[in-house]
């Protein structure tokens, strides 16, 4: 008894890694933004053609929380309501999933950006 409910913990944990089971913060400076540079902002800038029709920019911290033309995709704290996970993490329609047409992003740089979300999104 005792055992299986230290396995579930240990499961539960395992899943949770970035956000139960290590302490590490990520920087949104030295972390998230280069992330986003690289794959990102070269459509979502003014003149791209992600911030042309979604009015995402994904230049800076602000833009970042300030969302589309139709309000904010990140959830401070809580990244299973973020948008941008969603978009991120290929869990949406595969039509409007990000970065559009192009190869999927690397595992490691998503579970860092949503760790980041779920240390609440700080401008750090
Ligand atoms: C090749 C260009 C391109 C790249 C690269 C790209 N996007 Fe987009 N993005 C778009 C376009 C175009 C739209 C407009 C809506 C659509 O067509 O789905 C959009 C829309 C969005 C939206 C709004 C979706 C909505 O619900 O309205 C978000 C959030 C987003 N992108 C995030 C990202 C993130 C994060 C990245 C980097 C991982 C990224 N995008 C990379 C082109 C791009």
């Amino acid at each position: 008894m005792r055992m299986s409910w230290f396995g579930l913990v240990a499961a539960v944990c395992g899943s949770l890694a970035s956000i139960a089971c290590s302490k590490a913060e990520v920087s949104y400076a030295k972390a998230v933004q280069p992330f986003l540079d690289k794959h990102c902002s070269a459509c979502h800038k003014p003149g791209g053609d992600g911030y042309e029709k979604s009015g995402f920019a994904t230049t800076s911290y602000d833009n970042v929380m300030k969302g589309t033309k139709f309000g904010p995709v990140v959830v401070a704290g809580h990244s299973p309501s973020s948008s941008l996970m969603i978009l991120v993490e290929g869990k949406a329609d595969p039509a409007i999933n990000m970065p559009h047409g192009q190869q999927k992003l690397p595992e490691a740089d998503v579970k860092l950006l949503k760790a980041w979300v779920d240390q609440g999104a700080k401008n750090n």
